[in-house]
């Protein structure tokens, strides 16, 4: 779901071969494993998670693909570097989950080489988002309030200029923010409910619900997501922000 979304930020990164870079919430490495392609053989590549589950996933990954990749278990609002280690830090859907964003990128920003790029993205709002308003919705009449808050709560309520200045606050410099838009595409809109479940804490709610109430979550989806839906399944656009930046 999220190689796209990588690929973009290694193209807006100005990323060279030789740089040292750090995947901040790397999960299982998407972005990197795309790192490690553009900056190998001269440069390295940390991913840091706070998640061992996700650690093992990307380490697995990453060996088959033969990419040296330094794999750190720790949190994002204590990085477990020493000042000015990296050339680039990119930081991918994780800002949104942290405790407290202005000192995860003050960390990002300490460990940052003077002049050095800031990679980040998060979801847009989620009006921006319109077929995780049409799950949230769902889910709230088939399910409940809390898990409908969990299939809110990736996409931060930060607009544009909010995001700009918790950057420039964090003692960056030359920020800019993008909007990045994909398209999503899954063979069914059931099988788009079982992917957001398999992939998200959706897991143990979903999980437990009776087939009956599943059949009826899936069918009202498949009802929302019509206008989406083509011959090939149902297709809908996701709209990120990318915000590019220097220490
Ligand atoms: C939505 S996933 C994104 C993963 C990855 N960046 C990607 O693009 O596939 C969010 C990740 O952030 C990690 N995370 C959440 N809070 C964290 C923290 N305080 N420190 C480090 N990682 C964290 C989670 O474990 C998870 O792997």
């Amino acid at each position: 779901m999220f190689a796209p979304w990588a690929d973009e930020l290694v193209e807006r990164s100005g990323l060279g071969s030789g740089d040292r870079a750090l995947d901040v919430g790397c999960g299982t490495s998407i972005v990197a494993r795309y790192v490690a392609q553009t900056v190998e053989p001269d440069g390295s590549v940390a991913g840091l998670d706070l998640n061992e589950g996700m650690l093992e996933v990307a380490k697995a990954t990453s060996s088959d693909e033969g990419s040296v990749i330094e794999w750190q278990e720790g949190d994002a609002t204590d990085l477990p570097f020493s000042d000015g280690t990296f050339d680039v830090v990119f930081c991918q859907q994780v800002l949104q989950f942290v405790p407290n964003p202005s000192t995860t990128l003050q960390e990002m920003c300490r460990v940052l080489v003077p002049e050095g790029r800031l990679v980040v993205s998060v979801w847009r709002p989620i009006e921006f988002n319109p077929s995780y308003v049409t799950m949230a919705d769902t889910l709230e009449r088939h399910v409940g309030d809390e898990t409908a808050a969990m299939m809110r709560s990736p996409f931060p309520s930060w607009g544009m200029d909010e995001l700009r200045d918790l950057v420039k606050e964090a003692g960056f410099h030359d920020v800019s923010v993008t909007i990045g838009i994909e398209s999503m595409r899954y063979p069914s809109p059931e099988e788009f409910v079982r992917r957001e479940a398999a992939s998200s804490p959706l897991a143990e709610p979903l999980g437990a619900l009776k087939r009956v109430v599943r059949e009826a979550l899936v069918r009202d989806v498949e009802e929302s997501l019509r206008k989406y839906t083509d011959d090939d399944g149902v297709v809908f656009p996701m709209e990120a922000h990318v915000v590019v930046a220097r220490r």
